[in-house]
């Protein structure tokens, strides 16, 4: 590891405040961050009781006098001073107990969000301590992260699927080429299971439940197509809705696929209008290299081969896909040069 004197007095901050997951990582010392983004909130009094892990405890299991909620939605922030508390949280974490002379993030953000959406982001994570904040585009931070910017001008192309965000981006060494996002990812495939439970089983079920089941069973092909497929099954629990008692119901890896089929579409459908646009050069350097995709939804079961047969497309997933945007963003830091040309600068 290189020790520099800047390194050890500064304290940089790269954050990647995600709808689900907050990742921050500082100059040095890599990911020292790496929590749910949710508060427990006192309802008596508003008070901020847990952030993070410990909030994620409560879940579903807290009494009424507590609530527990993401202050932030589809990568947006929804509640301004619940954002900037568990923030301040977060960096009072990431920082321990460091002298510091200088209080620089980096966050990345959505390329779709508006200009008030944006200040929002910027807003709070000034008021959870930052005196500069640089904001970079997640599609350009996650493909950096990813390290498939080679070092001549040929294109690359990288997919982030989020929670509730899904980042189309094509990059070049020195280039955002494109971006574009759509407020479509893993949390919706969760809403749309218990939709289909509700539906088709008069069963209840809670969002960690459903999310469970998708880690678990979830698939990107339809289980006829994967001739090694386990017929593995999995028990849920929730409240019938004909009795209103508690219930348990065992659900079969095909149902958890027809729940989720169609925000998978809706997810390609907009990869391909995204690819649409792209110029003959771009469009061939992006069929040699093919696509790499990063974010927690790269992780669902068959995601690469549904990728590569619907896009024609060579397809590859990043080690460690959710902490892709973090990466990039502390490899800008390093660049004083692309980061002065890729971020914009808020003090
Ligand atoms: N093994 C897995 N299979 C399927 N989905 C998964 C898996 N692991 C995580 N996920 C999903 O990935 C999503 C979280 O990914 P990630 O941490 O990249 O999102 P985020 O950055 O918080 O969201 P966003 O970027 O949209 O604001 C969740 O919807 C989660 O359920
Ligand atoms: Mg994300």
């Amino acid at each position: 590891m290189r020790f520099s004197l800047r390194g050890l007095i500064t304290d940089d901050l790269a954050i990647d405040l995600g709808t689900a997951h907050t990742y921050i990582a500082t100059r040095g010392r890599g990911l020292v961050v790496s929590e749910p983004t949710l508060v427990a909130i006192d309802r008596n009094d508003g008070e901020v009781i847990a952030v993070g892990n410990e909030a994620l405890e409560m879940l579903g299991r807290s009494s009424e006098e507590i609530e527990i909620c993401s202050p932030l939605d589809d990568g947006v922030v929804s509640d301004f001073d619940l954002t900037a508390r568990m923030l301040s949280s977060y960096i009072r974490k990431a920082r321990g107990s460091r002298a510091l002379f200088s209080r620089r993030v980096i966050l990345g953000v959505p390329s779709d969000i508006t200009s008030v959406e944006r200040h929002a982001l910027v807003q709070a994570v000034q008021a959870a301590g930052a005196d500069k904040v640089h904001v970079a585009d997640k599609g350009y931070l996650a493909a950096m992260g990813a390290g498939i910017i080679t070092n001549d001008e040929r294109a690359s192309m990288v997919v982030d699927l989020g929670a509730a965000t899904t980042q189309m981006a094509i990059v070049s060494r020195s280039n955002l080429i494109a971006s574009r996002s759509i407020r479509k990812g893993g949390a919706d495939m969760d809403l749309a299971i218990i939709d289909h439970i509700k539906r088709y089983h008069n069963l209840l079920i809670g969002s960690r439940t459903a999310e469970r089941v998708k880690i678990e069973l979830g698939c990107a092909l339809p289980i006829h197509k994967i001739p090694t497929a386990a017929l593995e099954s999995t028990k849920i629990r929730g409240q019938s809705l004909l009795k209103a008692v508690p219930e348990m119901l065992t659900i079969v890896p095909q149902e958890i696929h027809t729940a989720i089929e169609p925000v998978i579409r809706e997810i390609i459908n907009a990869i391909r209008r995204f690819m649409e646009d792209l110029s003959p050069e771009v469009a061939g350097d992006i069929y040699d290299k093919g696509l790499t995709i990063t974010g927690g939804g790269a992780l669902l079961a068959k995601m690469e081969e549904r990728m590569a047969s619907e896009l024609n497309l060579k397809v590859a997933t990043v080690k460690d896909p959710r902490a892709s945007v973090v990466h990039g963003a502390s490899m800008l830091f390093e660049n004083p040069m692309l980061l002065r040309r890729l971020s914009r600068q808020y003090s």
